[in-house]
């Protein structure tokens, strides 16, 4: 049986080419003053920066800027932005990024609210009870921040990484121009194309045995991301591909896929680990985590890596077992990967054994993590030594 639930997403989503003209009406809605957060630099070479400022003036609005959000985000720079409100009299919040500059921001939005040390919020000791309003504008396809209550936020004192959420930081509303993402070099467009299909990974290994429009649903964003990523690596600014890849990013974790299910996340919160101690790229990590976690778990549940073979990856079923078929959707994965540029060892990264307890106890503590199998801490240091 399905899980009861309740389902909401307040996020207004703007989606398509042209979209950023909604701009100055959004922006009048919350307030004058707002601050700007972006990342490196990356959207003052495509030239975004430029027509959002515009928008932003058509609106009469006094900007405040927060530039150079890193990749994997930091508590120094949430910081730094929530000082910032409350220096400014900032009414609202406009982040124009990828992933970690969206996290960051709504990390900001409850920080200038918040009266204490932020890093309790992230790591669950408090809770937050107030934000600014947030509005994004996304220039990669990747982690669905731009339409969910999660952020990600690491600690560079502690080698720390944590997901937090809090309904208060849902984005306002979130434009999504495919043309904006029409930049993302090759490495990061993989990296996001590997991260939405773990989302929808974490969301569809589960065992409730009757779930067909949630897998469908999932099947569907798979296909849809095998079918167009490998056009796309070859021919990085056409919008069509763009488009798709964009539009599964969003529909991947934007509280669609798990309706009525449990999910598992413990792959998340392992690549979590992994980043918090050597900074690598989120979707890097999970190309290398993911398909040995399949192996490790696969006979917990064979029909369910059966059907996700045959069902996303048209594996043939003739002659072969059922365990054969749902390996060979594993081997498949791992190759699909490969194919389109992703790192498949940590040794990719000149990671080696050297810190794997360590990693893992971040991940289980003495307790466990995930649902499709519960991980002790053994588990994890096991799926990390496939992983080397
Ligand atoms: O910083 P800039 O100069 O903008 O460059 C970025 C960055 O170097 C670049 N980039 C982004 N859009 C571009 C572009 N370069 C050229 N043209 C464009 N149009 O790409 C690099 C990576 O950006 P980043 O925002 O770090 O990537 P991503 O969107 O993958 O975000 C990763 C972060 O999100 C967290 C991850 O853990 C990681 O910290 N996650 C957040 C989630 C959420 N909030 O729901 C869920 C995810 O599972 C994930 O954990
Ligand atoms: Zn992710």
């Amino acid at each position: 049986m399905m899980n009861p639930f309740t389902f909401v997403n307040p996020t207004k989503l703007y989606f398509g080419q042209g979209q950023l003209k909604h701009l100055p009406a959004e922006a009048a809605k919350h307030g004058r003053n707002v601050l700007l957060v972006y990342g490196g630099g990356s959207i003052k070479r495509n030239g975004l920066y430029e027509q959002v400022l515009e928008k932003l003036s058509e609106a009469g609005c006094v900007v405040t800027e927060l530039a150079g959000v890193e990749p994997n985000p930091r508590i120094t720079t949430v910081r730094r932005g929530a000082e910032l409100c409350r220096k400014e009299n900032i009414d609202w919040v406009l982040a124009v990024g990828g992933g970690s500059t969206i996290d960051c921001a709504k990390a900001i939005v409850a920080a200038a609210k918040f009266d204490g040390d932020f890093w309790d919020v992230i790591t669950k000791k408090a809770s937050v009870q107030a934000a600014l309003p947030l509005g994004t504008v996304l220039t990669l396809a990747a982690t669905g921040s731009e339409m969910n209550a999660g952020s990600v936020i690491s600690n560079e004192d502690t080698l720390e990484k944590h997901g937090w959420g809090s309904p208060f930081v849902s984005p306002a509303f979130s434009i999504l121009d495919p043309a904006f993402t029409a930049s993302a070099p090759k490495d990061h467009t993989v990296y996001g194309m590997v991260d939405m299909m773990a989302h929808v990974f974490e969301q569809y290994f589960h065992h409730d045995p009757v779930t067909p429009v949630q897998d469908g649903f999932c099947e569907s964003i798979m296909r849809a991301v095998i079918a167009t990523a490998p056009l796309l690596v070859d021919d990085l600014t056409n919008l069509q591909y763009r488009e798709t890849i964009l539009y599964s990013g969003t529909m991947a974790l934007n509280g669609f896929l798990s309706m009525g299910v449990v999910g598992d996340w413990a792959n998340h919160d392992m690549e979590h680990a992994v980043s918090a101690v050597y900074d690598i790229p989120h979707g890097g990590g999970l190309a290398i985590l993911f398909p040995n976690w399949m192996t490790y778990v696969l006979d917990d549940n064979v029909a369910r890596f059966r059907q996700f073979a045959v069902n996303v990856f048209g594996v043939s079923t003739e002659g072969k077992t059922d365990r054969e078929i749902a390996e060979e959707g594993i081997r498949t994965l791992r190759e699909f990967w490969s194919g389109i540029g992703a790192p498949s060892r940590l040794a990719d990264y000149d990671i080696d054994d050297s810190r794997l307890e360590e990693m893992a106890e971040k991940v289980t503590g003495s307790g466990t993590r995930g649902n499709f199998r519960k991980l002790t801490k053994q588990d994890v240091i096991a799926i990390y030594r496939m992983s080397l």
